[in-house]
Formats: C-alpha cells, sequence, structure tokens
C-alpha cells in the first residue's frame, strides 16, 4: 500500500466534478489498490474521510471512517467505502458543526448539514448498499459527497466568521465541547 498526495484547493482537481465508476473499473486491480491507498492515505492523515478528487483522481469514491474514541467524534463511523453514492436528505433539519479539511489544511469552521440522510452507493466490490446516517456520520457523508461535486465546506458555509486556524482555535478555546472536525 501506499500514502498519497493530497490535493488542496487551488488544484484544478480539486474543483472538477467526478464521474461514476463502471462496475468493471470498480473490480479492477487499479481500483481495489486505490481503495487500499486511500484507507491507509486516511488514516495517515488522522482524517474522518477522503474523496478520491483529494488524491488528483476524478472518479466519485470515497472512503470514511472515525473510531469510537477519537475526540473529535460524537459518535463512531464505520469504515465505509462509497462508490458512485447518492444521498438523500431525510427531512429538512439542518444541524451546525465544525469542519476541517485536508485539502485545507490548518483551518477548520462552522458548516451547516442535514442532521439525517440516506446514503446509496457501492461497495468496494460493486454491491449496492443503503444506510441511514444521521448527525455526525451524515456529516461526513455530506463533506465527502460534496468533495465529489468539486465542493468543499466552505461553500456550504453560511458566511466566513467561524473560519479559524486549528491553532488559534485550539489555544483561545476555553474547553468548548463544541467540537468535532470532518476531514
Ligand atoms: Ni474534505
Amino acid at each position: 500500500m501506499s500514502i498519497l498526495k493530497v490535493a488542496r484547493i487551488g488544484h484544478p482537481v480539486v474543483r472538477t466534478p467526478a464521474r461514476d465508476l463502471t462496475l468493471a473499473e470498480i473490480r479492477s486491480p487499479e481500483i481495489q489498490k486505490l481503495v487500499d491507498d486511500m484507507i491507509e492515505t486516511m488514516h495517515e492523515y488522522e482524517g474522518v474521510g477522503l474523496a478520491a478528487p483529494q488524491i488528483h483522481v476524478g472518479l466519485r469514491l470515497a472512503v470514511l471512517e472515525v473510531p469510537a474514541f477519537d475526540e473529535r467524534a460524537e459518535q463512531a463511523v464505520p469504515l465505509l467505502v462509497l462508490v458512485n453514492p447518492r444521498v438523500t436528505p431525510l427531512g429538512k433539519q439542518k444541524v451546525e458543526g465544525a469542519e476541517g479539511c485536508l485539502s485545507i489544511p490548518g483551518l477548520r469552521g462552522t458548516v451547516p448539514r442535514f442532521q439525517k440522510l440516506r446514503l446509496e452507493a457501492l461497495d468496494r466490490h460493486g454491491e449496492p448498499y443503503a444506510v441511514e446516517a444521521q448527525d455526525f456520520f451524515a456529516r461526513v457523508i455530506q463533506h465527502e459527497c460534496d468533495h465529489l461535486g468539486g465542493e468543499v465546506y466552505l461553500d456550504r458555509m453560511h458566511g466566513m466568521r467561524s473560519l479559524a486556524f486549528n491553532e488559534e482555535m485550539d489555544r483561545h478555546r476555553a474547553h468548548d465541547d463544541e467540537d468535532e472536525s470532518t476531514e
């Protein structure tokens, strides 16, 4: 396995909508290795998710995972491989929470997201699955699926006033328990 280079905003690939994979592509050794490498890269950079455009690949493919012991997460997120995902919000309710992104290093901001959603996708073997997710799990899914459309969390913020450097936020935050972040 390999650790991949992460593209930052400013590289066109981050802003280019990705395309769906074919079943033959999903099952190819190249894509299977790519999925393994994306999982390893996500772990290496301590992200909770990683989308293919972030590693210079314009395909609708993402991985996510948050261990239960991760202090940033209000809940664990299972390791999930999302191929050609479709997200349907369940209800109109949105909740605000902090997000960061490996493609926008050092920063985080407050982002409204649908509280609950249904995700339909293919797994790494091309088998369809569907899950209902809420709260932090739903937030991570929305963040990663945005990447597949060439969007980043900055686009979803109501304004830039909550945007902050992690270092400053950690220094000035007085035991704030609202903290969570998404990569
Ligand atoms: Ni991101």
